[in-house]
């Protein structure tokens, strides 16, 4: 169980027993104090649709089982020998389960189509990508290869939730932008002339253009933006120095440069991971960030090689012979 759920039972737990107490604790003579005790009564309503909206219809049920429980006790304390009154009040139950198990249902519901929201919009980027990886890489897996390591560094970075969430989806759409980079120049194998390099730059822009219309890939624009910024401030297309480059961008471009190392290319073999570990040393300060660097080296090489293997093209050998 995750912390975040944890702290939602406390606060169901807690509510419910304030409610409980003051329930309990609320006389029914004078009138007065009545009216209290009975508004009291239909807050018993409310753990029940928290929980259900939290944890769906099977913690709504576990719920609504608690509030039931110590609200027909009270029932029974409270009005003893009162057959008619705590009929009434048995009666109640009825409400309280019906708050657990509607909203339950409906939020499972919700849940489950939102879930296969996600999967369709996950499908969808991935088959942008994959087409990407081929025309560049003649490979489909480069772009999910480095989404991998940028997560796992960014957990380690201590990063979750959402936040890392949009930096796997910014690292995974890092090149989209070289959709607007022509054939000639993009999967040209010799080196680029000057004003080639020119248009080949324009990529971080033209792909932060294209995602950032794109509403929940708001923050992973950002990172497309600034993949190809350098952490002295030599980078481009803005220049951004240290900090001011957002830390999704930093940790990617340190998952980049490992993956770019790890992998075999026509001028070059792959390198072992203690090499690119050396190689990567070397870029602190200059390149990369020196604490996403840091924690990049802490990661049990046994991890890389895991994500290494999950994506590994089979024809890796046979791709172009890029260094832009
Ligand atoms: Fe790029």
């Amino acid at each position: 169980m995750d912390r975040n759920a944890k702290r939602k039972i406390i606060i169901l737990a807690l509510l419910t027993g304030l409610i409980a107490l003051f329930h309990y604790l609320t006389p029914t003579e004078p009138h007065d104090y009545h009216k209290i005790h009975i508004v009291l009564r239909k807050l018993y309503f409310l753990p029940p649709v928290m929980a259900a909206a939290w944890f769906g219809l099977r913690g709504a049920c576990f719920t609504a089982l608690a509030v039931s429980l110590l609200f027909i006790l009270h029932a029974f304390l409270d009005w003893p020998g009162n057959y008619m009154e705590q009929a009434n009040q048995v009666g109640e139950l009825a409400g309280f389960w019906m708050a657990a198990v509607i909203p339950g249902w409906l939020f499972d519901k919700q849940r489950t189509l939102l879930q296969e929201l996600a999967n369709a919009n996950e499908e969808t980027l991935l088959g942008l990508v994959s087409a990407l990886d081929l025309r560049e890489h003649n490979t489909r897996l480069h772009s999910q290869r480095v989404r991998e390591y940028t997560e796992l560094l960014a957990t380690r970075y201590g990063v979750d939730g959402a936040v890392l969430r949009e930096i796997g989806f910014g690292a995974l759409l890092h090149d989209v932008g070289k959709i607007a980079v022509p054939d000639r120049i993009l999967l040209k194998p010799d080196k680029l002339t000057d004003e080639e390099w020119q248009e080949m730059r324009k990529h971080p822009e033209a792909g932060y253009r294209i995602v950032k219309r794109i509403g929940f890939l708001k923050e992973a624009a950002e990172i497309v933006h600034a993949h190809h910024e350098r952490f002295d401030g030599t980078g481009y297309p803005r220049g951004l120095k240290g900090d001011a480059i957002p830390l999704g961008a930093r940790l990617f471009m340190v998952a980049d440069v490992y993956d770019a190392l790890t992998s075999q290319r026509p001028y070059k073999p792959a390198l072992a991971h203690e090499d690119a570990a050396t190689e990567i040393q070397k870029q602190k300060g200059t390149q990369l960030d020196p604490e996403v660097v840091t924690t990049f080296l802490a990661i049990e090489p046994a991890e890389l090689r895991q994500i290494a293997e999950r994506y590994h093209d089979a024809n890796s050998k046979d791709t172009f012979s890029l260094t832009h």
